[in-house]
């Protein structure tokens, strides 16, 4: 008989049907099933997805998170990704058998790793990231030779890198990061050699100690390479890396990295390089031109010296260049300032942040120059001087301009009115002088304005009244003379206004009731001469009022016992007279006090937040009394006249509604005066900028400070406002 192929083809597909059949008599679909239901059975499952879904009367590989194959009639991947499952992985899944893709991510999965899952010997894909998976990385793990992407991020896996894993011969996802893992990290020497496949390598916020091994150079085909936040990772950049042409991002923030930034020979498709918070010094390498292909360097916060590089340039997609927090200069010449003018190339610059470098010099006009794709320019504590040059007004885009804690003089360029779309304009502790430029009431959308600690005169301008979108404004230590303008009382969403240590007078603006969100007022070390409006006890969120250095009089409002979220108060150095009403008692979140120098008289209150006060609170009054610690005269007990006064006060100045108010005490307000830290940034607006910041109040919240002296300390260093300007008039 002649030979048939066909014959042959077909009894070869024969046989491999009986392998098959074979095969099936020992392990079907039922097995998958008993599986499955043996996994459900062990695990909480609140939203009852699987509950729902996985029954006998339905076939498995219509089941939610379930897929099967298309030959075989077998699981082949099973996600069940963000489903509020709980529990430990039950060893069940080991008898999927056929499985290729197992994806567990984003559960609240505890305990170890079952080792019957090193029989799923055809997994490819094993994503276990976002649970609580603890224990050692098994050593197991080495044997799923089939396995290209491992994702164990964000568990609390603890323990060294098992050797093994360079078995893991096809890996090209590696992520460990964000577990407790510790130990020598040379380890990847073996894993450079091993693991020629590795695309990306991520092993971030870990407790792993030693160097980058040269040998990364030999992962030819890396793309990704997360080491961030560990301390103990040390010694230099190795040369090799900026020689892997694969190489698109390479993010070393926050480690111990030291010595310069190699040249960069072959690295065109880099895309990020951030190497932000290390102790790397030298130059920025001009070479840093022949990554042509970045769009975002990072590399703030290091030791680099000497001129920044004109090359920068050359990088024609540069979106965002943060340099600040380093030690660049510009040599106080034109020369040094030529990096800005080469990224005039640069059409789709975004960001640029210089801040905190000793650049010295003037800001050159060609800063106009600049994409007017520009949103944020940041050269604050650059010990600039000079103009701000009119150009900054070019940039229809800016969102946030910050020059601040500069030695900039002239005054405030009129065309900074042409930032349409500015949120942020700090100008504060520079010598600007001059009035206020008009055109910034132009800034429809500006958020924060701090001119704080300059040379700025003439009127706080009637116009500011109209930027409502404005939240903080702080326009303390200048030298501003007028009344302060009744307009502001418009600015219903501000949460901090700062006008102190100026020469305003009137207190039209004093009646501030309205301003329902205000969190910070100061009005301190002013000429305003008024009562105390007695509105401002309904401001339920306000921390901290500074009224103090001016020439009030008038009494105490009864209604400050409405302030149940205040810190900070001071009203010392003015006329007020009368008590200090007991409601205050009730300002549980009291901690600094201060009513000195002024002419109150009566019974110090004893109880709530008073005890915690000292005698430099009350001193300078005209009769107050109370216990010796507090260095007053005792109080005579039951004399008349005195105490019908005290009727008398009460009833002139109660207000009916506070204690009401009080009793709608939201969350939010509980959560600010508890002063937690991050809850309280959150509460106050979230993206809240530390040059703008949250002062005195919150800061003195974080150490939990005791509410005394030690508590005005802090907050008078905080505040520069506070200069003694009474001393200068
Ligand atoms: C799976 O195999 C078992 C025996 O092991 C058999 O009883 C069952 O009918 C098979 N199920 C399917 C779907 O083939
Ligand atoms: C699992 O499903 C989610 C969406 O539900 C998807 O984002 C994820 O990529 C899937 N995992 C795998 C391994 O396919
Ligand atoms: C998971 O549970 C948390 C509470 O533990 C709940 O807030 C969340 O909404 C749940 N997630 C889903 C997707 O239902
Ligand atoms: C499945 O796995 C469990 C635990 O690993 C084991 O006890 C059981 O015998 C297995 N069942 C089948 C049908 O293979
Ligand atoms: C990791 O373990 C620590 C205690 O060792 C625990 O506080 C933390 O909640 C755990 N994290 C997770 C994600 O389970
Ligand atoms: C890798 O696997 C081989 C055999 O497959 C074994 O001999 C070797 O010990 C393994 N290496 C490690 C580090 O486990
Ligand atoms: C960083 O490295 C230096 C030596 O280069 C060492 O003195 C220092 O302690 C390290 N910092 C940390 C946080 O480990
Ligand atoms: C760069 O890589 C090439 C091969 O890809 C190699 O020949 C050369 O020595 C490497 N250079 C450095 C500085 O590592
Ligand atoms: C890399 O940059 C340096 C300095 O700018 C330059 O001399 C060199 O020719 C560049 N190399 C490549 C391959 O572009
Ligand atoms: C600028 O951004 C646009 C839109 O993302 C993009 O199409 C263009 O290629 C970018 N230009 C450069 C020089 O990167
Ligand atoms: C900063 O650079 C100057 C020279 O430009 C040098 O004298 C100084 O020591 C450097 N400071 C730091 C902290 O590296
Ligand atoms: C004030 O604070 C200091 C420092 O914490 C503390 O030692 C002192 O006891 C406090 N005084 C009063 C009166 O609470």
């Amino acid at each position: 008989m002649k030979y048939n192929p066909c014959f042959h083809l077909l009894s070869v597909l024969w046989m491999q049907y009986f392998v098959v059949c074979l095969a099936i008599t020992v392990r079907n679909l039922t097995t998958d099933q008993f599986a499955l239901f043996q996994f459900k059975d062990r695990i909480f499952d609140p939203q009852n997805v699987l509950a729902n879904s996985w029954k006998a009367s339905t076939s498995v590989c219509k089941w939610v998170g379930v897929s099967c194959g298309v030959i075989h009639e077998r699981v082949v991947a099973l996600n069940l990704t963000n489903l509020n499952l709980t529990g430990t992985i039950p060893p069940h899944l080991g008898n999927l058998s056929f499985l290729l893709s197992l994806d567990l991510s984003s559960n609240h999965f505890y305990g170890h790793l079952p080792k019957e899952l090193g029989q799923l010997h055809r997994l490819g894909f094993l994503e276990l990231s976002f649970n609580g998976l603890n224990g050692e990385i098994p050593s197991w793990l080495g044997n799923s030779h089939r396995v290209k992407i491992l994702k164990m991020t964000s568990n609390n896996f603890t323990g060294t890198i098992p050797p093994t894993l360079v078995n893991m011969s096809n890996l090209e996802i590696l992520d460990l990061g964000s577990n407790q893992l510790f130990g020598q990290i040379p380890y990847p020497d073996d894993l450079c050699v091993h693991l020629p496949k590795l695309e990306s390598l991520f092993l971030s916020a870990n407790e792993l100690s030693g160097e980058i091994p040269e040998e990364i150079g030999d992962l030819s085909n890396l793309e990704e390479l997360g080491f961030q936040e560990m301390k103990n990772l040390k010694g230099r950049i190795p040369t090799s890396l900026f020689n892997i042409s694969s190489l698109k991002i390479i993010s070393f923030a926050y480690n111990n990295l030291s010595g310069n930034l190699p040249p960069m020979t072959n690295v065109p498709k880099l895309d990020e390089l951030i190497l932000w918070g290390n102790k790397l010094s030298g130059n920025i390498p001009n070479s840093i031109s022949n990554a042509s292909m970045l769009k975002h360097v990072d590399i703030g916060s290091n030791f680099f010296s000497g001129l920044i590089p004109d090359t920068l340039g050359n990088l024609r997609h540069l979106e965002r260049l943060l340099i600040g927090d380093s030690n660049l200069t510009t040599e106080s010449t034109t020369h040094g300032w030529s990096f800005l003018s080469s990224l005039a190339n640069c059409r789709n610059f975004t960001l640029l942040e210089v801040s905190e470098n000793p650049l010295k010099g003037v800001l050159p006009t060609f800063i106009g120059n600049l994409s007017t794709s520009l949103q944020y320019f940041l050269a604050h504590g650059c010990e600039l001087e000079g103009n701000i040059p009119m150009e900054v007004g070019n940039f229809s885009n800016m969102l946030l301009l910050s020059l601040g804690n500069n030695e900039l003089s002239g005054s405030i360029p009129t065309s900074i009115g042409g930032l349409r779309d500015l949120q942020g304009l700090d100008l504060s502790s520079n010598k600007i002088g001059g009035p206020i430029a008009e055109s910034i009431c132009g800034l429809e959308k500006l958020d924060t304005l701090d001119l704080s600690l300059n040379e700025l005169h003439g009127p706080v301008l009637t116009c500011f009244g109209d930027m409502t979108s404005l939240r903080y404004l702080h326009l303390g230590s200048n030298k501003l003379s007028s009344a302060i303008p009744s307009t502001l009382l418009n600015l219903k969403d501000i949460l901090e206004l700062d006008l102190s240590s100026n020469y305003l007078n009137n207190s039209l603006a004093l009646d501030v009731g309205d301003l329902r969100s205000l969190l910070k007022l100061n009005l301190s070390r002013n000429l305003l001469t008024a009562d105390i409006s007695s509105t401002i006890g309904g401001l339920l969120t306000l921390l901290s009022l500074d009224l103090s250095d001016n020439k009030l009089h008038g009494h105490i409002p009864e209604s400050f016992g409405g302030l149940i979220s205040l810190g900070f108060l001071d009203l010392s150095n003015n006329n007020l007279s009368g008590l200090i009403p007991k409601s205050l008692e009730k300002l549980s979140s009291l901690k600094y006090f201060n009513v000195s120098f002024n002419r109150l008289e009566g019974e110090i209150p004893t109880n709530g937040c008073f005890p915690n006060f000292s005698s430099t609170s009350f001193m300078n009054n005209s009769a107050l009394c109370g216990p010796p610690r507090l260095l007053v005269p005792p109080c005579k007990k039951n004399i008349h006249k005195n105490s019908k006064m005290m009727i008398l006060h009460a009833l002139r100045t109660t207000r009916p509604n506070f204690m009401m108010v009080s009793s709608h005490l939201t969350k939010k307000h509980v959560a600010l005066v508890n002063c937690n830290e991050s809850d309280k940034a959150e509460l106050l607006g979230g993206d809240e900028d530390e040059r703008f910041g949250l002062d005195a109040v919150v800061d003195q919240c974080k150490g939990g400070q005791p509410p005394n002296e030690t508590a005005k300390d802090s907050v008078e260093n905080q505040d520069k406002g506070h200069q003694n300007l009474s001393s200068t008039t």
